[in-house]
């Protein structure tokens, strides 16, 4: 049974004996007993890995890359025994009805419940400040978006969350919405409204899709904001590696309810996911559920004091900014997770890019994210005292060398989301051809123009290209910022449908 009692504040891990991880377990007795194999994997599990390889790895990793044969070791594809019960106890502990365990990340969580919640002739509304799944997702399933328009928050630079108030008008404006998937917490720790959210879409006979890639902790204490899995939604992905401690591309999907066709989504999964699933990442899916479930309060209330420190600290450093509580109630803002630190740096004078290069190179620290006006810093189970003291001392000294602040005026991104011209899935597979960037004005983008940071798609295939566009794209890369998504990286030419 469990053995921390507090974990039960959120009253979501119920009566399975969560200190067990059965996959785990049976992967383990599979590695002792030995076999002579004659099946993959190549390396047959004995094969010594390059001394480099090894060094790199801290061990040798190849008796425990098992794999399911014979029926010994349960299969993702088809879960009978060990990985099931796996699964089950994640949804028990996340507080779904069913989980499936995913091997390519919120990438494919994304994709997944996409394809599983709309089709070609359908609608999906979402904002349109989300990750690059949930534009493949419109691409594989064929689905028309209905974009939420991004509300920049004045300070931040970046829309934020998305209100409820816009997604109920837009119902009104349009028919056959089969799905509303949101991201929240977004990158910057920030959370939507997902419950009014919710009911809202289910108002509307639309199921509700929440990309919680950045909040896997948070059914975990209710010194956090909820999970969407406690708010109404249908499916919710999130990315275990990213707030706990699983091994990177190790993710969650989780059904909640009874509006969404389970056995789809599993067929949906076998089509995305590779057919030999990498037992490390799943058995790091075991340990990091049954970490969270019987120590996750205690771990995490431990995250809460240090990033709540790091908080005041870097608040009494002059010319940096910490948001918080101050934001809620604004720009479709309903909370945030105090474990992200968003750190302003435009009072010392810097972009979060040099902020960033100089801890990296002066002071050996990596944050997670810059932009032009902050960085931001990921507090997990995986911080101490040492590692939050390095960051706010190496800030304090960052802060002392102050620059001319940037007095450029700031452009800010065009006013109106460019016009859809054809579904990004019909441009994706249309016959283009690549133009100068300046004969590109009036044409159908093929392409994706995603300025990264912060990752937000200026252009998405199927959409008409503008002057202003270009524009805003000129001022975004003398400012530093980088673009993904397009085939000439140099941006000399732009790959345009042939009408
Ligand atoms: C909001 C959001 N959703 C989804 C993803 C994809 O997650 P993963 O890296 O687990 O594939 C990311 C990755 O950064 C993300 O920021």
């Amino acid at each position: 049974m469990i053995t921390n009692p507090k974990n039960r504040q959120n009253n979501l891990t119920g009566d399975l004996d969560q200190s067990r991880m059965p996959y785990l377990e049976s992967l383990l007795a599979e590695k002792e007993a030995y076999h002579i194999s004659f099946h993959m994997p190549g390396h047959k599990m004995n094969m010594k890995p390059h001394p480099m390889l090894e060094q790199y790895w801290g061990g040798n990793l190849h008796p425990a890359d098992v794999v399911e044969i014979n029926g010994i070791i349960d299969y993702l594809h088809a879960p009978k025994g060990k990985l099931l019960e796996a699964q089950q106890l994640a949804a028990q502990a996340y507080g779904a009805d069913h989980t499936f365990f995913l091997i390519n990340g919120s990438t494919v969580g994304n994709m997944g419940a996409i394809m599983s919640a709309s089709g070609a002739g359908q609608k999906v509304m979402m904002p349109r400040a989300c990750h690059r799944s949930v534009y493949g997702g419109l691409v594989l399933s064929g689905a028309m978006p209905v974009y939420i328009p991004p509300d920049y928050h004045p300070q931040v630079g970046s829309s934020l969350a998305v209100s409820a108030d816009v997604v109920r008008r837009l119902f009104t404006e349009h028919d056959n919405i089969a799905a509303v998937h949101i991201t929240s917490p977004n990158y910057y720790g920030v959370l939507s409204d997902t419950a009014t959210i919710s009911q809202i879409a289910h108002e509307h006979g639309a199921l509700m899709l929440v990309d919680e890639a950045h909040g896997s902790h948070l059914a975990f204490h209710d010194g956090l904001p909820k999970s969407a899995t406690q708010l109404g939604a249908d499916m919710v992905i999130q990315s275990t590696h990213k707030t706990q401690g699983a091994l990177t591309q190790a993710s969650m999907l989780h059904v909640i309810g009874d509006r969404v066709n389970v056995a789809r989504v599993a067929q949906v999964m076998a089509l995305l996911q590779s057919s030999s699933p990498n037992s490390l990442l799943l058995a790091s899916l075991d340990a990091a559920r049954m970490q969270m479930a019987t120590e996750g309060y205690d771990l995490l209330s431990r995250v809460l004091e240090l990033s709540y420190y790091a908080r005041e600290q870097i608040a009494d450093i002059d010319g940096l900014w910490c948001y918080g509580d101050d934001l809620i109630g604004h720009n479709g803002i309903f909370a945030y997770d105090p474990t992200k630190l968003v750190i302003g740096v435009r009072g010392i004078g810097q972009t979060g890019y040099a902020v960033s290069d100089a801890l990296r190179h002066t002071y050996g620290i990596d944050v997670e994210f810059a932009d032009l006006r902050q960085i931001i810093c990921s507090i997990t189970i995986g911080d101490d005292d040492h590692t939050i003291n390095r960051l706010i001392s190496a800030l304090r000294q960052i802060a002392q060398d102050k620059r001319t602040v940037d007095n450029d005026p700031e452009v800010p991104p065009p006013a109106e989301l460019p016009k859809i011209a054809i579904s990004p899935r019909d441009a994706y597979f249309a016959t283009s051809r690549p133009v100068p960037l300046a004969q590109s004005v009036g044409e159908i983008s093929a392409e994706n123009i995603i300025p990264y940071p912060p990752g937000i798609p200026l252009v998405v295939p199927g959409e008409i290209l503008t002057q202003e566009l270009l524009d805003y794209l000129a001022y975004l890369r003398h400012k530093g910022s980088g673009v993904v998504g397009v085939e000439d990286k140099s941006l000399t030419t732009l790959r345009i449908v042939i009408q």
